[in-house]
């Protein structure tokens, strides 16, 4: 019984959907583990482009069974937006499954979440706006309702959503001056949440189990970033979930046993959006050739990322964290045509000078570190075209093989270009051995 878990390992946006559907070939079973329609993800798929936010990206494969797990937040008209897209080309959905255990983000969710960022100003997040972290406090508060909810007995989920009113109301209207519920009206929404969902829900985590059993192989898709982990990120600049390989865990319902391959997605550089600390943050030539050739902005806000050098002090934080088995390091032919690039492998205190290897938890003390950068030659040529290490420049490869030591992980998957096939894999199917590994000592 295997698992192989996807997870970002900076702050998002690491090209994890094209990983996924490397991999998805070789799994029996997609499974998104955390987060929200705060994800985007864009595939392409013969010649279509379709962005997802909440259904896994193997939907696009017929054969594949696709859950949206139990750690998940959903937003219900995004959901069936979704639904509608796979409809109008043609796309089955007969292997969609819902946790009946996820939790369902509902209207005034999207309102606190806009007035909490008002009401933080200067200090904001930055979020997606997609209610994610309201849903989640209501969660952890024991107040959330859950898809399964929706196909409880109606006088029973009539008293649920009454219950939720009253707890809520005084805190919509006294502290964010923002409309109460009106529990009938909620109660009707969740009827016809009832029956968009009806065709999906089901014990999702039993499901899982069996596949194991059966020795299927499950694909466990993360969303965000591992420096969003609510726990292991730059708190408070996080998001609400745990995108770290134990969430897949959590919020799957699979037991880690279960887990064979993690695999870190970077890129070969960093970015970051919305607010918080990021020390290698270039606000130069360099930084803009990043965003411009990267084509940095958000799938899911349209916002431009902020760019930066690749962090392997945050790296090999994240690999502590998630126990990466390898990387996969996306967008390197982005650095193609720079003169110079580099590498953050350590910070320095900007006024003791003291060197800084471990990435601190205090995120205020990242104010007062600066990034060591290493430089390398960069290389001019167009890379979008190899298939194999050795048709990399040499440049490129000694700057993937530097990264791969200062991360001390293998690096077992190159992206070099948007293409499905402008990948270079020394892992073709999910469980077998990394090849690549010899990087690390060249
Ligand atoms: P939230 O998840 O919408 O609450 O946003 C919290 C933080 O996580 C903000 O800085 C967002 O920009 C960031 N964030 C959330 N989802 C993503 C994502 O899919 N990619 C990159 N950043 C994200």
């Amino acid at each position: 019984m295997t698992a192989t878990v996807v997870v970002g390992a900076q702050w998002g946006d690491e090209g994890k959907a094209k990983i996924i559907d490397h991999l998805a070939d070789h799994a029996d079973v997609i499974v998104r583990y955390q987060g929200g329609c705060n994800a985007g993800h864009t595939v392409v798929h013969e010649g279509q482009t379709y962005k997802f936010h909440l259904i896994p990206s193997g939907v696009l494969y017929a054969d594949k069974t696709c859950v949206i797990g139990s750690g998940t937040v959903i937003l219900p008209t995004v959901f069936a937006e979704e639904l509608k897209t796979l409809q109008a080309h043609g796309i089955s959905d007969a292997g969609l499954k819902v946790s009946q255990r996820a939790h369902l983000t509902l209207p005034f969710h999207l309102d606190i979440d806009k007035a909490k960022e008002a009401a933080r100003g200067d200090k904001s997040i930055g979020t997606t706006l997609r209610g994610i972290g309201p849903t989640m406090e209501d969660k952890v508060g024991r107040a959330g309702l859950r898809v399964g909810d929706l196909f409880a007995d109606e006088a029973w989920l009539r008293d649920r959503v009454a219950h939720l009113a009253d707890m809520k109301n005084p805190v919509l209207t006294k502290v964010y001056n923002l409309p109460a519920i009106e529990p009938e009206a909620l109660f009707e929404t969740c009827l016809d949440y009832r029956r968009l969902f009806q065709p999906y829900v089901c014990d999702t985590e039993a499901l899982l189990a069996e596949a194991l059993r059966q020795g299927q192989h499950l694909l466990m898709e993360g969303a965000q970033g591992s420096m969003l982990d609510l726990d292991h990120g730059t708190y408070p600049y996080v998001t609400s979930s745990n995108p770290v390989s134990g969430g897949a865990c959590a919020g799957g319902g699979v037991p880690p046993t279960a887990l064979a391959r993690i695999i870190g997605v970077t890129k070969a550089y960093t970015t970051r959006v919305g607010g918080g600390p990021y020390p290698t943050e270039l606000f130069d030539e360099a930084g803009r050739h990043l965003a411009d050739v990267g084509h940095e902005f958000g799938t899911t806000t349209g916002r431009a990322r902020r760019c930066g050098w690749f962090d392997a002090v945050a790296l090999r934080y994240a690999a502590q964290v998630n126990g990466f088995t390898e990387l996969a390091l996306t967008k390197l032919d982005v650095l193609s045509g720079l003169q110079k690039v580099a590498l953050c492998t350590a910070y320095r205190h900007k006024t003791s000078g003291e060197r800084v290897v471990q990435f601190p938890a205090q995120i205020g003390m990242l104010d007062v570190l600066e990034p060591v950068l290493e430089w390398f030659e960069g290389w001019p040529e167009d890379i979008s075209g190899c298939r194999s290490v050795d048709e990399l420049p040499e440049a490129a490869r000694r700057f993937v093989s530097a990264l791969s030591q200062h991360c001390g992980v293998p690096v077992g998957i190159i992206s070099v270009g948007q293409d499905r096939r402008a990948t270079i894999c020394a892992v073709p199917a999910i469980g077998s051995q990394n090849q690549l590994s010899g990087l690390t000592s060249s």
